[in-house]
């Protein structure tokens, strides 16, 4: 069985930091796409690959999987791709990663850890503060995608965006996709199984004013 980790634990407050884009990427000028909660990587590899007109980067709590990431990553000659191990809100609150969160067109929570019960909401990955992070410094025209099959995480999720008066929902009707970081609407792992379960998945788009 999965086991999730407590992002509040003080094995995260050591972090891996952010390489700078010169050293991640053989092309630093290429638009930037964060996914946050990567797992092993395979969704962006997929990501990679299809795009090589974008970079990717993935940020995953759990380190055998971040490590695994990794490994594959040494095997192949993908330069567009780079992963960091650790809690999210760590290493994008660190000093160092102000100038890569400027860089990023793009942000993707995919299918976050639900953590159901009340009182563990506050390990949720997206919360206030650290939303109130990304919204001072991504750029304006940035965006952030949220996507999940659990309907109380999505509301949860969306009333916390929403709050924050930076990020304005976009109509997904009038969204170009063959623009975006997934114009390909590659599927994550998780996607697939919910697709194949025919379970719901909520999905929204967020524009930083
Ligand atoms: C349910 S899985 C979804 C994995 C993948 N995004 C997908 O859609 O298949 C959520 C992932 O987010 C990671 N995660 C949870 N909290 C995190 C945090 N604070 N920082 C980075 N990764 C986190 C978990 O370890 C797990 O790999």
């Amino acid at each position: 069985m999965r086991q999730h980790v407590n992002p509040l634990s003080k094995n995260f407050d050591q972090i891996e930091r952010i390489p700078s884009l010169n050293e991640m990427f053989d092309n630093s000028k290429l638009n930037l796409h964060l996914d946050i909660g990567c797992a092993s990587g395979e969704f962006l590899f997929d990501l990679a690959l299809d795009n090589t007109n974008w970079n990717y980067l993935g940020i995953e709590i759990r380190e055998r999987l971040a490590n695994s990431a990794k490994l594959k990553l040494l095997d192949k000659e993908i330069k567009n791709l780079h992963f960091v191990f650790g809690n999210a809100h760590n290493i994008l609150n660190d000093i160092n990663s102000k100038f890569i969160i400027k860089n990023f067109k793009s942000i993707s929570f995919n299918f976050p850890d639900p953590w159901f019960k009340k009182r563990h909401h506050k390990r949720r990955v997206i919360q206030p503060e650290f939303i109130n992070i990304l919204s001072n410094l991504m750029k304006k025209g940035s965006l952030i995608y949220i996507k999940t099959d659990v309907k109380n995480l999505f509301e949860y999720m969306d009333c916390t965006i929403s709050s924050d008066c930076n990020f304005e929902k976009i109509d997904k009707k009038d969204f170009n996709y063959s623009t975006s970081f997934n114009p390909n609407k590659v599927q994550t792992n998780r996607e697939k199984y919910v697709l194949a379960n025919e379970l719901k998945i909520f999905e929204n788009i967020y524009i930083k004013t």
